[in-house]
């Protein structure tokens, strides 16, 4: 899957592209992610991105010019894939939206900053808007990154193990159970027996059960909405 990354700060994504799975899915060839620096496509002797917002009030808002420029240059005009801004005013993020967009051969996502952009880019030229949740960030690189490594996850070959995403909290539509790995006893506090019985059933059973607690305990929304779509079934 390829994603085309349109920002003032390319350097912000460079440490986390570069290690880990991400780096990885890359060197491999399961993920491309193509950095583009706004500020590249400015014609202005000053390279200037942002200006004073018309009816005053405080903070910059990003120029038109250079994010039409940079984004038709590279994708076309117009566009002919997806064009996702990143804005706090977007659908929520959540694994099922990673999962429609893992499901497209490639994305490009804007990044926001400053008070964000003038309104006629996202008008004319951004076709979807995903917020990661209630709350403001400086930036869209940060919330670009978390997209990239939650889609990531879903193509084939990403993670090692190729049922990976199955269990996970959240894709189930229930909190993921607990993980214990060596030693079989920390500081007299023992791996729960049944982990260590080999008996792969009895093993699955208490997973489960772990994972309906735990969501009934943590998350009563979800379980809410995990007994709704049960008793629908
Ligand atoms: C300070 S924010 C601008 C917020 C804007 N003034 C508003 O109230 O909607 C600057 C940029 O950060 C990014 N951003 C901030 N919070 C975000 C969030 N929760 N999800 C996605 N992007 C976010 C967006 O790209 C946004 O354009």
């Amino acid at each position: 899957m390829k994603f085309d990354i349109f920002t003032l700060f390319p350097e912000v994504f460079q440490p986390y592209l570069n290690a880990s799975i991400i780096k990885r899915a890359r060197v491999n060839g399961l993920i491309e992610v193509n950095l583009h620096n706004i500020r590249d496509y400015t014609v202005d002797r000053h390279h200037t991105t942002d200006d004073m917002p018309y009816g005053g009030g405080g903070g910059m808002v990003m120029k038109p010019e250079p994010v039409f420029s940079s984004i038709e240059s590279v994708l076309g005009k117009p566009p002919d894939i997806p064009v996702i801004l990143m804005t706090p005013q977007g659908r929520l993020f959540t694994q099922e939206v990673a999962k429609e967009l893992s499901s497209l051969p490639h994305i490009a996502l804007l990044c926001g900053h400053y008070e964000g952009i003038d309104e006629r880019i996202r008008e004319h030229l951004v076709t979807d808007e995903i917020s990661i949740g209630d709350y403001v960030l400086t930036g869209g690189e940060l919330p670009a990154l978390i997209v990239i490594d939650a889609v990531s996850r879903y193509l084939p070959g990403v993670l090692g193990d190729p049922t990976g995403t199955e269990d996970d909290s959240h894709a189930s539509g229930l909190l993921e159970y607990p993980h214990y790995t060596r030693p079989p006893v920390f500081r007299d506090w023992p791996v729960p027996e049944i982990l260590l019985s080999g008996n792969h059933a009895a093993i699955d059973k208490w997973r489960l059960q772990q994972s309906l607690l735990r969501t009934s305990e943590k998350r009563p929304d979800m379980m809410e909405k995990y007994l709704k779509r049960q008793n629908k079934d």
